[in-house]
């Protein structure tokens, strides 16, 4: 096991930024960017032993400050979005950035996301990274201090422990935004992986992307994954849910108790072989197939990133949930401290 350190690039306004590579003891590594406490690469072999980075994603920082895609960050204070950026807690209404078309609050505004983040190296395994969030920073209440914990075992898993504190009643929603491509360096898309997912229901949106309430069972809808299937069978079915979101964009309601570790989903390249495991005591997890990517943005290796060149399996609070009473709840309360853990194992 190792952990080395060393300068990434410069910020355009002089600030560093740095790279750490974790390793095991079975050659696999990991790429950590202070920026975003990005999740950066993930290198595993195929069934040849042939190693490959299993993210799409960018070479240089200066694609990383140009996307829109926010590959491999982690995500803050509130993971996808909120209806009309807008929430009501305490008896008090907070409004926050509508970031996405002056209408919603996509990723919490990009606060977290875009900052650099203080890192130190935990063990010969881990690195901490750490973000101070102020009280009212894009509009949420309370100071937030937020840690972040990747760690790589031999056991080829990737634990990603979030935690957090504040010191006003606020609501919380953290992610990382990896996007999986098992086939190696992305240069095709993700339709032919097998995924399967521990959920036997989701939540549809309206054409905002916003949940509408319903909890909807998966059975009999292009949205059973749970025997495992092609990403790309049902894809381009006549469902209006995927057609508004030309593919998947949903979350789903993982089996099993949230708070407790269980399996989230299973995916399968059958043509490199490679496997990806989710697990998270989370509630929900984001199913999003890059269907927005659209080859304008120039990825690993100097490809561009075509529709569905990466899956994103996004652990989380149901989106919207501040406006939703029957989803699982999300507030964290001053002086309260909030845990999670999150597994991607290959
Ligand atoms: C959202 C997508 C969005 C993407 C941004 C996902 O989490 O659900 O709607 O386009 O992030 O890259």
């Amino acid at each position: 096991m190792s952990v080395i350190k060393s300068l990434y690039d410069t910020m355009p306004d002089g600030r560093e930024v740095y790279l750490f590579k974790i390793e095991n003891n079975n050659g696999i590594y990991v790429e950590l960017l202070t920026r975003g406490a990005t999740l950066n690469a993930f290198v595993c072999p195929d069934r040849d032993g042939k190693m490959g980075d299993i993210l799409a994603g960018f070479d240089t920082l200066a694609g990383h400050l140009a996307t829109t895609t926010y590959a491999g960050e982690i995500i803050g204070q509130y993971a996808n979005r909120l209806c009309d950026g807008k929430f009501t807690l305490g008896g008090r209404e907070y409004n926050v950035t509508k970031n996405e078309n002056g209408v919603t609050c996509l990723h919490g505004g990009d606060e977290y996301n875009s900052a650099l983040w203080k890192a130190i190296i935990t063990d010969d395994n881990a690195v901490e990274f750490a973000y101070h969030s102020p009280d009212g920073e894009q509009g949420f209440p309370g100071n937030v201090d937020i840690t972040v914990q990747y760690v790589l075992t031999d056991r080829n898993e990737l634990e990603i422990r979030y935690c957090a504190t504040t010191d006003k009643d606020t609501i919380v929603n953290f992610t990382n935004h990896a996007y999986f491509n098992l086939g190696g360096t992305a240069n095709g898309d993700v339709l032919d992986t097998v995924l399967q997912l521990n959920c036997d229901s989701f939540t549809p949106t309206d054409a905002r992307s916003i949940p509408t309430g319903e909890i909807r069972p998966v059975e009999g809808t292009a949205f059973d994954f749970r025997e495992g299937k092609p990403i790309g069978r049902d894809i381009g079915d006549d469902d209006e849910q995927l057609r508004q979101c030309r593919g998947y964009d949903h979350n789903f309601c993982i089996n099993g108790e949230a708070g407790k570790l269980r399996l989230a989903a299973k995916a399968k390249s059958e043509k490199s072989g490679r496997k990806l495991e989710v697990w998270t005591d989370l509630p929900g997890v984001q199913l999003y197939t890059g269907n927005f990517l659209d080859g304008s943005e120039i990825g690993k290796g100097g490809i561009p990133l075509g529709k569905h060149y990466g899956f994103c399996l996004e652990t989380q609070y149901y989106p919207d949930t501040p406006n939703h009473p029957d989803f699982p709840p999300c507030t964290l309360k001053a002086g309260e401290t909030f845990k999670s853990v999150t597994i991607f194992k290959v």
